[in-house]
């Protein structure tokens, strides 16, 4: 059996993968078996921050697996509190809880906003208010928490206490709160899966202050825009406002699975023993990969990726065959007037990957990309949108 057979018989059916199999790569390069190069604008998902073959990533991964892959939350460990230290310093948040992928990191701030709820209110106080439109996870309660009723279907029942509001509409999450015990709001900033759509900068403001006023805590969904993506560190930064928890993953990590779930000043005692756990969280090999990754996500970097953003915002607004092109940074979503996935198709065939999102084609470059394979790249897309 080739592996597509192999691939077709063995794992089950959750995906529909792109007829391509990648075997390696060299930053924002990669290539399938049979030797095909292609500029990769999507990244494994928004994972591989630095592109593939990092070598400052790879020595930092490599350096720890010399030491001790892993050690259990039972003992105490450099890396993953040296990582916590530098999120903390780089953000103002107060504590981390660890994890291994984006849906716990969100399941972690969703016993912490019923924690909140409970010790500010009283146990009944536990309603959550996410946003139509939204992603945050695979798992029951974080799909429950997923204001898309299409991630709903087969398995009911959801997770009880979650009331979805119409994202740039603060009347519609004003009636919520009066309409349910509410203890939390919890947000994208950029919708990703949702179409990668981001959120009115007035809009988000008044949310803070809703939630100041009614005692609920903010909480920020940043698995998909954080880690420098949308050319800040944290999206938040650019929004003016300050979460009382902050979730994080993917390009987090670089490449190795790593969930974080950041807490502030009202949310950072929470926790107590026992309140939450994980096996692997924090796991040294992944926690010294994710210091690498967040080290280097500096100034210089976050102006470059506020650049490239605003050369494919230019190159591919009012383009033939665009629609419109939305996000924030290097996540970007272009409408086209084919279907997305025939310009997925024809940029494949001419060495270009991007991914899909909802209706649009997404493109979520490494942070790094070479400005020629970046302006190669979007050559490529314009022809396909044609
Ligand atoms: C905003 C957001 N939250 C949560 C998740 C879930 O992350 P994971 O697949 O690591 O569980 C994703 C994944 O796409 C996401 O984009």
């Amino acid at each position: 059996m080739n592996i597509f057979e192999l691939d077709n018989e063995y794992i089950a059916h959750t995906y529909a993968r792109f007829p391509l199999q990648l075997v390696s790569g060299n930053g924002s390069l990669v290539y399938d078996q049979q030797g095909k190069e292609y500029i990769d604008l999507g990244t494994g998902i928004a994972v591989n921050a630095f592109g593939v073959n990092d070598e400052p990533w790879k020595r930092a991964v490599t350096a720890q697996l010399d030491k001790i892959q892993h050690t259990s939350n039972l003992y105490y460990s450099e890396p993953c509190a040296k990582l916590a230290q530098m999120l903390c310093t780089r953000t103002g948040m107060k504590k981390v809880f660890f994890s291994n992928s984006g849906a716990e990191a969100n399941e972690c701030a969703i016993k912490a906003g019923r924690k909140y709820g409970e010790v500010k209110k009283g146990k009944e106080y536990y309603t959550i208010i996410t946003l139509k439109n939204s992603f945050h996870g695979r798992t029951i309660t974080t799909l429950s928490a997923t204001g898309q009723d299409v991630f709903h279907e087969h398995f009911t029942p959801m997770t009880d206490g979650f009331v979805f509001a119409t994202p740039n509409d603060i009347q519609d999450a004003e009636r919520l709160v009066k309409e349910h015990k509410c203890s939390a709001i919890f947000i994208e900033l950029v919708q990703g899966e949702g179409g990668v759509t981001a959120l009115d900068k007035g809009y988000v403001k008044a949310l803070e202050d809703l939630a100041r006023k009614e005692d609920l805590l903010l909480m920020v969904d940043e698995v998909q825009t954080g880690n420098g993506r949308t050319g800040t560190l944290y999206a938040y930064m650019d929004y003016g406002i300050t979460p009382d928890v902050v979730t994080t993953a993917k390009g987090l990590g670089g490449g190795l699975p790593i969930g974080a779930t950041m807490l502030g000043e009202r949310a950072e005692n929470l926790f107590t023993a026992g309140l939450n756990g994980s096996t692997f969280g924090g796991n040294p090999v992944c926690a010294s990969g994710a210091l690498s990754i967040i080290e280097r996500i500096d100034e210089n970097l976050l102006a470059e990726v506020r650049k490239k953003s605003e050369y494919i915002f230019t190159e591919l607004t009012g383009a033939k065959g665009v629609k419109s092109v939305s996000g924030k940074g290097l996540m970007i979503g272009v409408e086209c007037e084919k279907d997305a996935n025939e310009v997925i198709a024809t940029c494949r065939e001419q060495g270009v990957l991007v991914i899909k999102a909802k209706n649009k084609v997404r493109l979520l470059p490494a942070l790094n990309i070479p400005w020629e394979l970046l302006q190669k790249a979007i050559k490529t897309i314009k022809e396909a949108c044609q």
